[in-house]
């Protein structure tokens, strides 16, 4: 079965074309984030507009990429939760479109499941990992979304525990801008982390209780803020850190990050049966994270670098799966700002 996805959750209008549920024969992203770096974040009503420029050539691109055509596509499948309304609409309303005038089946995806489902893709039948042995723990993080799950299987998947202020993601971006780094900040402390101490500065590592499988990224993006800064937060400049100082912020914040990360995971491998763990969101491509994820005692799954951040083959693989598990169809689905996953199974 061949499947178009359509991905538009945040700042990147995304479409690929994904083969039986894992081969990806097109992946196409326009990220408009350019436009929201000086505003170092994402500004909603930008993105929104950027989507309705990029959807149809990044559609046509993805089409011409994997050599097909519009007669040979099975169905459709959109993102239709979570992220920002207004991104939504654009893509939905492209793929209902799509849907429709094509005759083919429409299926509605949620962000952050497929983010998960994102370790089973491979651009090369050869190259395919094994299949994730199932149940297994699930660590989303993003720009957006901080939490863990546990996942049954891909269409159950349950809520352990998120974040209760920033995502890991955002952090990261704050961090980059607190420094001047160039946005968004995530791939450049990474870079930069690797030749500073991690050591240099010990950074709150936010546990809320020894069960707890929630996050807070808050109070270690405001520790940040008092060292760069000083007490009042506009003491100093960022620009009066040496250049060891500021690499050394980037090691130790990271460290920080990665410790957190991986306490939560350990925790959520002793409370639930889960033998595995998958790991997905643009976090999931640093160096740092994947270094410690690499020394824990079970099988680790990590998306291919091109599927970290947010993409399109991801929604086109996990809806293959629901389509086979009979999922709706209907033209009527809804965007949503909120996943629809929950804590209970
Ligand atoms: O998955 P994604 O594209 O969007 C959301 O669903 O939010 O993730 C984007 C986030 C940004 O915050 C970016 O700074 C971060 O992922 N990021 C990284 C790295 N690459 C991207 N953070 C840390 N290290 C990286 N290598
Ligand atoms: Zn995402």
């Amino acid at each position: 079965m061949r499947i178009l996805a359509i991905e538009s959750t945040c700042d990147e209008t995304a479409c690929a074309i994904v083969d039986d549920a894992r081969i990806v024969r097109s992946n196409v992203v326009a990220s408009s984030s350019e436009l929201h770096a000086v505003y170092k974040g994402v500004v909603p009503e930008i993105a929104s507009r950027a989507h309705i420029e990029n959807i149809l050539p990044v559609v046509r691109e993805a089409i011409d990429q994997a050599k097909t055509n519009f007669d040979e596509v099975d169905a459709i499948a959109i993102a239709h939760r979570p992220g920002l309304i207004g991104s939504l609409i654009v893509g939905l309303t492209a793929a209902k479109t799509l849907a429709w005038s094509l005759g083919k089946p429409l299926i509605g995806v949620d962000h952050v499941a497929a983010h998960l489902y994102s370790v089973q893709l491979s651009r090369l039948a050869a190259e395919l990992a094994p299949p994730v042995s199932l149940p297994a723990i699930g660590l989303v993080c993003s720009g957006g979304h901080t939490a863990i799950y546990l996942v049954h299987d891909w269409h159950d998947i349950q809520l352990l525990g998120k974040t209760i202020d920033d995502a890991v993601g955002e952090a990261y971006d704050k961090v980059g801008a607190l420094l001047n780094l160039s946005y968004p900040g995530g791939p450049v402390i990474d870079k930069l982390a690797q030749q500073g101490d991690p050591t240099a500065i010990k950074f709150p590592r936010a546990s809320l209780g020894k069960e707890s499988l929630n996050f807070s990224f808050s109070g270690l993006k405001t520790a940040v803020l008092y060292h760069v800064r000083g007490h009042a937060g506009r003491e100093r400049e960022a620009s009066s850190l040496s250049e060891k100082g500021i690499i050394d912020v980037c090691a130790s914040f990271q460290a920080a990050c990665v410790d957190v990360l991986i306490t939560k995971l350990k925790r959520a491998l002793k409370q639930t049966n889960a033998k595995s763990i998958i790991v997905g969101g643009g976090v999931s491509a640093n160096r740092g994270l994947r270094a410690a994820l690499s020394k824990l005692p079970v099988k680790v799954h990590v998306p291919d670098f091109e599927y970290c951040t947010d993409n399109a083959a991801m929604i086109g693989g996990l809806a293959h799966v629901l389509l086979e598990r009979g999922a709706s169809t209907s033209l009527d689905l809804d965007a949503s700002p909120a996943s629809a996953i929950r804590a209970t199974a």
